[in-house]
């Protein structure tokens, strides 16, 4: 079995690293990266083995309700890393560095990863951006906290363009595609996330570069493949993206329970027998003969 999917309970199961990464392409095995933010979701995760968590900043929108990623803090995603790291033992946790949080400068950059790192307990971080953040993921790389890259459609400024369009329908989008990620190969990311990129183009992407490709939304020809956990348990009730697929109605199934307790309590249903604490028998006697003077 390989390593790095080894069920948790395995005592030789290793935990992954970036260096696994890399492996993991060089050896053909498929990367699997899922978001997570909470601790019984990344228990759970880290158990069937994945092999990264990714606290994205999607937990703006997925868990906060923000209408995009923009709002989303440095300061509210801290606290979200570390209850990811505490139910973590083996998979690589990464944090996602918000929007304006490393743009400004390489200063800002390496500080605020750094706070990933020291205060959130993550094992590296992702930035979106191409040729235009290379210097940053340089900089935050060149201080030995190991960046993964993020191009294709990018959320943070998707939102300011006008929304999510796929990426490397014609080949000027692709060339510019492939320049940005041969750009962070270069600035020393240890993956590329892919979002929304045509499947012919993320193909190229994947073949050209030596670092592994994570996609989502681009394609069967990535080195790996990442998820936003509420789009895969069905737990996003505003939309799910067409290229996430839904394993399970979670949505479903809590507005099922929450509808029979909500009947059970009106109806005097819940609680029953077995919910309720009782006084020992000598105690009822006294209490019963108290309330009789
Ligand atoms: O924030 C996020 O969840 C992400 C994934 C979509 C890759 O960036």
């Amino acid at each position: 079995m390989d390593e790095e999917l080894k069920p948790a309970n395995d005592p030789d199961r290793k935990e992954v690293s970036v260096a696994s990464f890399v492996r993991m392409k060089s050896e053909n095995r498929r990367i699997v990266m899922v978001t997570s933010y909470d601790y019984p979701t990344a228990s759970i995760a880290d158990a069937v083995g994945v092999d990264s968590i990714l606290v994205g900043d999607s937990y703006g929108m997925v868990v906060l309700g923000y209408e995009n990623t923009i709002p989303v803090t440095v300061e509210e995603l801290l606290p979200v890393c570390r209850a990811v790291r505490r139910g973590a033992a083996h998979s690589l946790v990464i944090g996602d560095l918000p929007f304006m949080s490393f743009q400004v400068s390489p200063e800002e950059a390496i500080r605020t990863a750094g706070r990933f790192v020291k205060e959130g307990g993550m094992e590296a971080v992702k930035i979106e951006g191409g040729t235009e953040v290379s210097e940053i993921v340089e900089s935050i790389s060149r201080i030995g906290i190991p960046v993964l890259g993020h191009i294709g459609v990018t959320p943070q400024t998707a939102t300011l363009h006008g929304g999510y369009r796929i990426q490397g329908r014609n080949v000027d989008s692709s060339d510019k595609l492939i320049a940005d990620a041969k750009s962070l190969e270069e600035a020393g990311v240890f993956g590329i996330v892919l979002e929304m990129v045509t499947e012919e183009v993320a193909k190229v992407i994947t073949e050209t570069v030596s670092v592994p490709t994570i996609g989502i939304g681009s394609g069967r020809f990535c080195n790996g493949q990442v998820l936003v956990l509420h789009d895969l348990i069905g737990l996003y009730p505003s939309f799910t993206p067409k290229f996430a697929k839904r394993y399970v109605d979670v949505s479903g199934t809590i507005k099922q329970a929450l509808q029979n307790f909500t009947a059970e309590v009106r109806n005097g249903i819940f609680p029953e027998e077995q919910h309720v604490f009782r006084m020992d028998e000598d105690q009822r006697a006294k209490l019963d003969s108290k309330r009789k003077i």
